[in-house]
């Protein structure tokens, strides 16, 4: 499966800490576009979809909150809770993000422009356009 969880470094020193993200150094991708969501209703997932093109880094750099990986055959769940752990997924994975904490802001990064048509939102679709891909 193509993702990786992993610790990033942080800077800082008495007066709090600092975090960056730059390509070459803890981001393997040129980063075209950031987003972040928030003030998620509980109980509602988010995602649910996979795309065509954009790679991403995830981190949830206020609260908690869970991501569903799902390469087509295997499925993984990670827990993102700390604004130094960040979620690296490749393009052509399908997503569902849930379970935010009240005050979660879950930052994303990634590699592409906004461009819908580089988004499956069927799940059947996904499955089908994996397998052709083999
Ligand atoms: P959506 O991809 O459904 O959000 P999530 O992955 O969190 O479930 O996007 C929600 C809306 O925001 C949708 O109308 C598309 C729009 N949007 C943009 O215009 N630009 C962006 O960069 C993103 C990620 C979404």
């Amino acid at each position: 499966m193509k993702y990786k969880l992993f610790e990033t470094k942080f800077y800082g020193d008495n007066t709090g800490h600092l975090i960056s993200f730059e390509k070459g150094v803890n981001c393997p991708f040129d980063i075209k576009r950031t987003f972040y969501i928030f003030d998620t209703i509980p109980n509602k997932v988010r995602g649910q979809h996979a795309n065509r093109n954009s790679e991403f880094i995830l981190i949830a750099i206020s609260g908690s909150c869970k991501i569903r990986i799902d390469d087509g055959t295997t499925q993984e769940i990670v827990e993102l809770n700390t604004p130094h752990k960040a979620l690296y997924l490749d393009k052509m994975i399908w997503k569902d993000m849930y379970d935010f904490s009240y005050n979660a802001i879950l930052l994303v990064l990634t590699n592409t422009i906004y461009d819908e048509s580089e988004y499956i939102r069927d799940y059947q679709e996904y499955l089908k356009e994996i397998k052709s891909g083999d």
